[in-house]
């Protein structure tokens, strides 16, 4: 039957492009293995951390130290009590859920960053073996009054971002240990780029930016810095600046031309073909098992 071969290539096609998005690697950046919980882990973290795995990570990883994982993912999540899990630092676990990877959801936007550490508190207490690294101080955040410049560095190809504070002598000096942040504008809102760096003993934080970032006519991208302070400790102000470092792009309007999100007419062809394309095989699916049941009713009449 022809419409049967139809299917299963289909569905050949649909799990090659879920294989090849399971294939990509999972490196975390040094600057980000080497952070630290912003606070000493407690008995009330591990409680509330274990709340916040029971709901966003037994379903794949099963309970800890049980190793009842979902046997059927690729690739497989694992016991995160074990060894495999407790011998990456706090910051790796942290960006790995940050960041997830497919099958893994990305949990930048889903659990907040408090619990995030939770999450990592509770894991770590199934380890005998582990002891916390010191957090670094971040109770004397409180009051400090942080300016932030930002300035494209050509030869490097990075964005630097400094960061200097007012002391009671020096009205000037570089701000170490502060969690700064990117963003850059788009038609909703605004995106980050990359993940929190930590400001250097010269207040300095380097950002990487993807070479193919879509600037405006004249390649120009408007990016922001912001300090990570999400207690509103500090007092300081974000610095946006327009640099040169995107690709020229001529946007088109809202409204006008074709975007993904206009009407009908002027939607872009790949995703007229990408919906009929869904519609047909949803639609071929249902008929297929309609006409299943009928020819099953029919046998049972004969
Ligand atoms: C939809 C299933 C799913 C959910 C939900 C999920 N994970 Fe995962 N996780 C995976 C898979 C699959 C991997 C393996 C990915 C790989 O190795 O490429 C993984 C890997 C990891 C790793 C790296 C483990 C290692 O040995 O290197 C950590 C840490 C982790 N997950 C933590 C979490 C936490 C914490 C949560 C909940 C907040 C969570 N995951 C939710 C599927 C999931």
């Amino acid at each position: 039957m022809h419409f049967k071969k139809y299917i299963f290539l289909l569905l050949m096609l649909a799990s090659t492009v879920s294989l090849r998005v399971s294939g990509q690697t999972w490196i975390v950046p040094d600057d980000q293995k080497a952070v630290t919980a912003p606070a000493k882990f407690t008995p009330e973290m591990q409680k509330q951390g274990e709340v916040i795995y029971t709901k966003n990570c037994q379903s794949c990883h099963g309970l800890p130290g049980k190793d009842n994982w979902v046997k059927q993912l690729v690739p497989p999540p694992g016991d995160l009590a074990k060894e495999k899990a407790q011998k990456q630092t706090d910051g790796e676990i942290f960006f790995r859920i940050t960041t997830g990877k497919a099958p893994m959801p990305e949990f930048r936007n889903i659990i907040p960053e408090e619990d995030r550490w939770s999450v990592i508190a509770f894991l770590r207490s199934f380890n005998p073996k582990y002891v916390q690294p010191a957090p670094k101080a971040l109770a004397s955040f409180s009051g400090r009054i942080v300016t932030l410049a930002m300035q494209y560095n050509d030869p490097m190809k990075k964005i630097v971002v400094t960061a200097h504070e007012k002391l009671k002598d020096n009205d000037n000096s570089p701000a170490e240990g502060i969690g700064v942040m990117i963003y850059v504008k788009r038609y909703f809102g605004s995106m980050q780029v990359g993940e929190m760096k930590t400001t250097n003993a010269r207040g300095e934080a380097l950002f990487e930016f993807p070479a193919d970032l879509p600037g405006n006519g004249t390649g120009a991208v408007e990016v922001t810095a912001r300090v990570n302070d999400p207690k509103n400790q500090m007092k300081t102000t974000p610095v946006t600046a327009s640099l040169s470092i995107g690709v020229p792009t001529s946007r088109p309007g809202l409204t006008e031309t074709r975007a993904w999100w206009s009407t009908r007419a002027h939607a872009p062809i790949a995703l007229l073909l990408t919906y009929a394309f869904a519609f047909v095989i949803v639609w071929g699916l249902i008929l297929y098992i309609l006409i299943s049941i009928l020819k099953i009713k029919k046998l049972s009449h004969a």
